[in-house]
């Protein structure tokens, strides 16, 4: 992908380096140029229609934000129980009804394939906000971007991903993209929600190191930063099977004191009991400056696919 004007964001593996890089130094950009200013007059007159299906605070509002801090518009529903999809209609004629409206679509459905669905009808641009236990990409550019802002450097990565491996969307498009910096990768879960096989292999084929374990203490001594996950109760069927499952990984002032190092932990939010409140106020707590840099990357994502960076 030369560049990303008119394009559809649907995966984590659709990005090369240099695409990650660039996109990585507009959002930075944007940062400098937002200084002091509300917003910028940049997509004046666009319109970002925002769809979602399933519930959002972050990505969403996110998205919303950045949009508006480039000077341009956005339409929304207020809920999937509010549009015409409680109805029956279909993702496809969805988007193609928004893309009368609408410059860009950003979409979370429940299923996986669903943004494809909506790119492939829509002739305007889609970005995929994550569809069931597919992927998150734009999660995986704020995620990178915050990596090398915590850690300094895209260089000799060695990460945990931690918890939900089976269904965090954000975590499988975030092993796209390390596995591009030749990141040396843990995986943390427990037997019944390790990382999907076809993902693992994929990754192994392209050159990637992986250890998979279900000791968090062992990988986390290994490792300069854990990203954890929360176990995602609504993609399971069978709900004991969540209880035996719930709680499996927990960091805490005692865990990080315990492993007598700097530690960098973020996590995609929203945590359920997986990160203690106590941990927030520790200098390696990155997961709210993660949050705030969801808002630069996006930033740079619209401005791009619109061709103005
Ligand atoms: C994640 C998601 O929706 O996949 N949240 C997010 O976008 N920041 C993670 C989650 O729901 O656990």
């Amino acid at each position: 992908m030369a560049s990303l004007k008119g394009k559809d964001i649907l995966h984590g593996n659709q990005f090369s380096k240099k695409d990650i890089d660039a996109i990585i130094k507009v959002a930075a950009g944007f940062e400098k140029e937002l200084k002091g200013k509300g917003a910028l007059n940049l997509l004046k007159g666009k319109i970002l229609a925002t769809l979602f299906f399933e519930p959002s605070t972050r990505t969403r509002l996110s998205f919303e934000a950045a949009m508006q801090r480039l000077g341009g518009g956005v339409i929304s529903m207020a809920s999937a129980e509010s549009s015409s999809a409680a109805k029956g209609e279909t993702v496809a004629d969805t988007a193609m009804t928004v893309a009368q409206y609408a410059d860009a679509i950003v979409i979370r459905h429940p299923r996986i394939g669903s943004a494809k669905e909506a790119a492939d009808a829509a002739d305007i641009p889609v970005i995929n906000a994550g569809d069931g236990a597919g992927q998150h990409p734009t999660q995986a550019l704020l995620d990178i971007y915050t990596i090398s802002k915590e850690l300094g450097s895209l260089k000799n990565l060695k990460i945990s991903l931690v918890g939900d491996l089976k269904n965090g969307r954000t975590v499988h498009a975030l092993v796209e993209i390390l596995s591009l910096y030749g990141a040396q990768l843990f995986f943390v879960s427990p037997g019944l929600l390790k990382m999907p096989e076809e993902i693992t292999a994929h990754l192994k084929s392209k050159g990637a190191a992986i250890v998979e374990t279900e000791d968090l203490a062992y990988a986390a001594s290994q490792t300069d930063l854990v990203y954890m996950t929360r176990i995602q109760k609504e993609r399971f069927s069978d709900l004991a099977e969540y209880e035996r499952v719930k709680g499996s990984y927990v960091v805490n002032a005692g865990f990080l004191a315990a492993l007598k190092k700097d530690l960098t932990v973020m996590h995609p939010l929203p945590r359920v009991d997986e990160i203690h409140t106590e941990v927030d106020s520790y200098a390696g707590a990155a997961y709210f400056r993660q949050v705030r840099n969801g808002v630069s990357i996006r930033m740079a994502i619209l401005a791009m696919i619109f061709g103005k960076r």
